[in-house]
This record gives structure tokens, C-alpha cells and sequence, in this order.
């Protein structure tokens, strides 16, 4: 994991400390730069002085560590302070999602009104979290209209790709880094920036950009939302979803990737962004009727997962459930927009009884729901349940000691979600087994 530090340094602040912008600040201190990161939540930011990390993140610990000894990356709570040490200004707060799914953006506005009476001299303004097109004009008003005296800035759009649970990788090795500028000194500025990392860069204008964002996770999303709607033909026609998705990516125009059939997509991003798209295109006047499509798929899968309960089971009342895996995907302790979440909340209201097991995200289920008994391992889990249900593929998952299981069992049942076992070898196990287009 090491990169060579860019020949020169980089005064940076991030403002929101969260999985974005908590992962680009500790990225761009390990590139050599002087980072300053900053965030609202007085014990989040605390912890951080400390050396103590808010959210799981493979190698983010080390590397936020590393880079606060060698006194790159520092954490503060002033806005003023932050913007004042800095050229560039990353803007990394939540931008959840409103009733209507358009995007919650006062977060941005209270940071872009703080940034306005901080600047003293010339600044780069990026907005690193995922907004809808026109929010950078948006912040640009908000910094005229309330800088004290006129201060040249320029607004960037440098929107993230990261995946959790492989956030560093994906910061490091980019696909692509996109820029949306208005300008050639700032453009020149991230050209700069991001000169150590081996990527494309794509320059473009401001709304382009945004844009590009948004149709990505959108797209990913279809991806998702295809393969699941397959799935269920695959069931139909006694075909395997796995090798319809294999001998599809081969196509290089199509690609592998997001093309796993299973509970469907959560998170704090594709739900998220989805509703965004579609709300914005609405207010341009297009109605983005494959996009509500692709969210109708995806809200059905949790759905069919119930009913495939449903079918090993019978009668749901007052049957034991037991569910392998809680964040909304492995290697990630990020609860937000969980398909499992979502699941036992739907089996709870038929008045099943719920055990459940995840190896990082406990901690935080705990916090949020109080009715669910919570397991030290998958096996307590399974003890007298009537049905397996693997929600999310952590890696543990699969080598399960299923002949330890299956004692364990009040019935032999399982539904996998996330295709994670070979159908034939748990039917041969004397398991009664479901997963997603497959017989
Ligand atoms: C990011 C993006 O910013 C969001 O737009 C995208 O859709 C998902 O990824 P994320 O990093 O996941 O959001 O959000 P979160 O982990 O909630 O972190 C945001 C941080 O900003 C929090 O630590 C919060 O305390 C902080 N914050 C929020 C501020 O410092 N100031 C505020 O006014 C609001
Ligand atoms: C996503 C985008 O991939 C990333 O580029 C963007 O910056 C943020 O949003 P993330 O939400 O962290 O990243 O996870 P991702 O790996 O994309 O998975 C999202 C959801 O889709 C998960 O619930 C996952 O289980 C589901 N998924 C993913 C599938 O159901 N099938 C697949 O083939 C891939």
C-alpha cells in the first residue's frame, strides 16, 4: 500500500469525517499532503484526536494512525481554523435523503456559509459528497452572497467512487478521477492533487460531473436490478442465475461486475442516489421510469426472500429465524439501508422470533434495534432455530461447519441470499435449501 508522496504538498481540509471523508483525508495525508480534517459531532472528533476510529474500514486504523504521528493529519472542529490553514477545501458531509427522496443538502449549505466568512485568500472549493446536478452553482451563491469582502474561490465537482469495506483500494486505484471545474487555475490545482495516482483523469465541466456520479451508481444499480429480475426467469426455467451472469460479463461490453443475483442493493449510496436521480430528473421534467423500475425489482427481491421462508416453513408465526450477516454488505460494519435490516423488520412483523449474527456490525444493531437476539458466533445462532437466512457473504459464512449446524437446527432449513453455497452439496447435506435463480 504504499505511494509515492507528490513532490509537492498540499494544504488540504475535509470537512465531515465520515466513511468519504474520514477515507480521503487519511488518503491524501499518506500521499505527503497536510490534511486537516474537521467534523461536527464533538465525540466522533474526540475519539479521532485519540487515535480511535468511528467506523470499520480495512486498513483505515493504520493508516489515519501513520499519518496523525507524522503529523500530516490533523483533526479539528473549527471550520475557520481548517479553511483559513488550506488551499483546497473538500466538502464531505452526509447528504441524506428527504421524505420525497430528493437530497437533504442543508448540511452543505451550513459548511458552504461557514466556508464564506473563513476565506481569507484564494480557495479551491470541492464538493466530495455525492449531491444532485446544480448543487456546486448552489454553493458558489451561498459563498458570494455571504463572504464578507470579495474573495476570488472556485467551486470543484470531485465526486467519490469508493466501495466500503474496500475503501482504501478503491481510493488508491481509482478507475477514473473525475473534475468538474470551472476554471484553469483549479484545474491545474487537482491535476496537481491527484498527479501521484495512476488513473485517468477526466476533466469536465461542473454539472457534468455531478452527473457522472449519479448515473454511475444509477447504473450499477440497473446492473443489480437485471440480473435479480433474471433470477427470477432462472427460477422459472430450472436455469442457474450464476452461470447466466458468468456468461454474460465475459462480454467485455458487458462486464462481470454487479451482476450477483441476490437480496438486492442497500446502503447509504445506490437507495440514496436512485431516489436523488429520479427526483431530479423529475424537476427537469423527465420522468425516469427505468430508474423506478430498477427500485420496484429491488424492493420486491426482500419481499420473495420472505416468501422463499415462507415455502421451508410454512406457517411464519412464532418460528425462529436465524440471520447470518446485518451491515448492508460484507467487510463493513455500515447498517445504513440494510436489505437484512429491512428483512427481519418485514419477519418481525409476522411474528417470527429472530437470532442474528454478524462479525462487525453487532455493535451498531445494538445501538439502533433493541428486539433482536444478537449471537457470539453463527452457531449460537442456528441452536434451535427453524431456518438459516444468509442476508450478506462475509467470508466466514462460507466455510461453515454445516454438519455442526445442522445439528444445531430445530429443522434443517436454509435460504441464501447471496448464493453463497452450492445447491446440490447442502441438498446432499439432507438441508432444505433456497437461494436466488437457481432450482
Ligand atoms: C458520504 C457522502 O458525503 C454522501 O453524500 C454520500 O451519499 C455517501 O457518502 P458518508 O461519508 O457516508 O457520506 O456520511 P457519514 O459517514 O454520515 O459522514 C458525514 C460526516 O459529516 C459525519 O461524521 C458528520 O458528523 C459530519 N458532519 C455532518 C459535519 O461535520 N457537519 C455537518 O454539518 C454535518
Ligand atoms: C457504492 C458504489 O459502488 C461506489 O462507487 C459509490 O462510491 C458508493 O456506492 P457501496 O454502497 O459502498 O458503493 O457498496 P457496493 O459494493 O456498490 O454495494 C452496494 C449494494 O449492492 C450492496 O448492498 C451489495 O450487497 C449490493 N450488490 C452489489 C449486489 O446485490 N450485487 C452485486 O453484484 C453488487
Amino acid at each position: 500500500m504504499t505511494l509515492k508522496e507528490s513532490k509537492r504538498t498540499n494544504k488540504i481540509a475535509v470537512i465531515g469525517a465520515g466513511y468519504v471523508g474520514l477515507v480521503s483525508a487519511a488518503f491524501f495525508a499518506e500521499l505527503g499532503n497536510i490534511v486537516i480534517c474537521v467534523d461536527n459531532n464533538h465525540k466522533k472528533l474526540e475519539g479521532l484526536k485519540k487515535g480511535l476510529i468511528p467506523i470499520y474500514e480495512p486498513g483505515l486504523k493504520e493508516m489515519v494512525l501513520r499519518n496523525k504521528k507524522a503529523g500530516r493529519l490533523t483533526f479539528s472542529h473549527s471550520i475557520k481554523e481548517a479553511a483559513e490553514k488550506s488551499q483546497i477545501i473538500f466538502i464531505s458531509v452526509n447528504t441524506p435523503a428527504r421524505q420525497d427522496g430528493s437530497s437533504d443538502l442543508a448540511a452543505v449549505q451550513r459548511v458552504a456559509l461557514e466556508i464564506a466568512k473563513a476565506i481569507k485568500d484564494y480557495k479551491v472549493i470541492v464538493e466530495k459528497s455525492t449531491v444532485p446536478a446544480e448543487t456546486g452553482d448552489r454553493i458558489r451563491k451561498t459563498i458570494e452572497m455571504n463572504m464578507p469582502i470579495r474573495i476570488d474561490f472556485d467551486i470543484v465537482s470531485n465526486p467519490e467512487f469508493l466501495r466500503e469495506g474496500q475503501a482504501l483500494h478503491d481510493t488508491m486505484h481509482p478507475d477514473r478521477v473525475v473534475i468538474g471545474v470551472e476554471s484553469r487555475r483549479a484545474e491545474m490545482i487537482m491535476r496537481r492533487l491527484y498527479a501521484p495516482i495512476k488513473a485517468p483523469i477526466i476533466i469536465t465541466n461542473i454539472h457534468t460531473a455531478e452527473i457522472i456520479k449519479h448515473a454511475s451508481n444509477c447504473f450499477l444499480a440497473t446492473k443489480i436490478s437485471f440480473i435479480n429480475a433474471v433470477s427470477a426467469i432462472c427460477e422459472k426455467l430450472n436455469a442457474d442465475v450464476k452461470m447466466v451472469a458468468q456468461g454474460m460479463g465475459l462480454d467485455k461490453r458487458i462486464g462481470s461486475a454487479f451482476l450477483e443475483a441476490g437480496a438486492g442493493f442497500g446502503g447509504s449510496c445506490f437507495p440514496k442516489d436512485l431516489n436523488a436521480f429520479i427526483h431530479m430528473a423529475e424537476q427537469k421534467g423527465y420522468d425516469f421510469k427505468l430508474l423506478k423500475e430498477v427500485r420496484r425489482i429491488n424492493e420486491e427481491q426482500k419481499r420473495l426472500l420472505v416468501g422463499k421462508i415462507e415455502e421451508l416453513l410454512w406457517v411464519l408465526k412464532d418460528k425462529t429465524v436465524a440471520v447470518l450477516g446485518l451491515s448492508f454488505k460484507p467487510n463493513t460494519d455500515d447498517i445504513r439501508n440494510s436489505v437484512s435490516l429491512a428483512v427481519i423488520k418485514m419477519l418481525k412483523g409476522l411474528q417470527v422470533k429472530i437470532k442474528a449474527y454478524d462479525p462487525k456490525a453487532m455493535p451498531k444493531v445494538k445501538k439502533e434495534i433493541k428486539d433482536i437476539a444478537l449471537c457470539r458466533d453463527p452457531y449460537e445462532a442456528a441452536k434451535r432455530s427453524d431456518c438459516l437466512l444468509i442476508m450478506t457473504e462475509w467470508e466466514e459464512f462460507r466455510t461453515l461447519d454445516l454438519r455442526r449446524i445442522k445439528k444445531l437446527m430445530r429443522q434443517p432449513a436454509i435460504v441464501d441470499a447471496r448464493n453463497i453455497f452450492d445447491p446440490e452439496e447442502l441438498l446432499k447435506a439432507g438441508f432444505a435449501y433456497k437461494s436466488i435463480g437457481r432450482k
